[in-house]
């Protein structure tokens, strides 16, 4: 699928999808990612056939698709909503796209019934969606979905209605799911651990246009700008003044900002090196396998990581401790990352 210089503007001016080109290989997992409001809906739409483009193409295996219908197209969608039919049993509601297309009982049970294993959810066909968990429900949405065996599934938001540790389930599932299906999956969420967990690669958006695309690994170690960086990984990049981090303030001829990633950056232990940036312990949040520590430095936080067992009452003196090479520099005007 390819997308060309791709606008949408609503209304009288509502510029929403700002030129965007884009090229997905058959059987890839691209996800889409952005804050709220950034276009990511509105983008899905446009290749599902949902909204027309105010300017450029959508094509599907070489072909414009732009006047064509969702059902033209051949996409299967699955957004945050179920949207089940609640009076159907989860077999009548997954069988019904393919009654739709007037194929033979048998066909249908059987693809019916292939689907419904493959989601795990053979034990559950006769049973009415309002008794359903939500979890079994989005597999139930899921099972409508793929019982067509599409080329092209469209994901909006799939997971955000599930609790975390079943939302953590289902992302291996949808994984393991693209594995098997071997279809392209666009999946659109605003979840930066959905973006790097799921994804071939993954598309930040950021205000209508492509901030960066690339697989998540190099997307997270070499973030284009500043706005990338920041979106990825949890806990949050560091960025402050290179004086917080004892560092010179230019490089490369431009004034700059630093980022750490909090994995990189420690509580320091013993007598510290007279470079070292220090301050106090703002807070520490125990995650089990570690501690994180937020440290007041000069006024700027800074998140660090330490042991498991690590303990220290605020307002303590520390001290941090970073590999220099770690640090990912932005020019301060543009917010352009700088290699180094
Ligand atoms: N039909 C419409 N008419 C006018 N403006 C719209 C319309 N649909 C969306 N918008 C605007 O377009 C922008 C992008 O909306 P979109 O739904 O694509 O965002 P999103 O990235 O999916 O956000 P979220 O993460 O909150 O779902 C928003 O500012 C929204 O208000
Ligand atoms: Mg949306």
């Amino acid at each position: 699928m390819t997308l060309e210089g791709l606008e949408k503007t609503f209304g009288r001016g509502t510029r929403v999808v700002k030129g965007i080109d884009l090229h997905i290989e058959d059987g890839e997992l691209v996800t889409l990612v952005g804050p709220s409001g950034c276009g990511k809906s509105t983008l899905l739409n446009l290749i599902a056939g949902l909204e027309r483009p105010t300017g450029g193409h959508v094509r599907i295996d070489g072909r414009i698709v732009d006047a064509l219908s969702p059902k033209e197209r051949g996409v299967a969608m699955v957004f945050q909503s179920y949207a089940l039919y609640p009076h159907l049993t989860v077999r009548k509601n997954i069988a019904f796209p393919l009654e739709i297309e007037g194929l033979t009982r048998a066909e249908i049970e059987r693809r019916v019934a292939e689907t419904a294993e493959r989601l795990g959810i053979a034990a559950l066909l006769d049973r009415k969606p309002k008794e359903l968990s939500g979890g079994q429900r989005q597999r139930v949405a899921l099972g409508r979905a793929i019982v067509r065996r599409p080329t092209l599934c469209l994901f909006d938001e799939p997971l955000s209605n599930l609790d975390a540790a079943l939302r953590a389930q289902m992302r291996v599932e949808i994984k393991k799911l693209h594995e098997s299906l071997k279809a392209t999956f666009v999946y659109v969420t605003h979840d930066q651990a959905e973006a790097m967990t799921l994804s071939d690669r993954v598309v930040v958006l950021h205000e209508g246009v492509v901030a960066q695309e690339a697989p998540p690994r190099e997307i997270y170690a070499r973030p284009a700008n500043l706005f990338v960086a920041k979106f990825l990984g949890a806990p949050r990049l560091n960025v402050a003044e290179p004086s917080v981090f004892g560092l010179a303030s230019r490089a490369r001829g431009r004034d700059v900002l630093v980022g750490l990633r909090p994995e990189d950056v420690t509580i320091g232990e013993g007598s510290p090196p007279e470079t070292a940036p220090n301050g106090r312990v703002y807070v520490t949040e125990p995650m089990g396998g570690e501690t994180w520590v937020t440290v007041d430095v000069g006024g700027e936080h800074v998140i660090a990581r330490a042991p498991a067992d690590y303990e220290a009452s605020s307002g303590t003196p520390v001290w941090l401790s970073f590999d220099p090479s770690r640090a990912l520099l932005f020019d301060r005007t543009t917010e352009q990352r700088l290699e180094t």
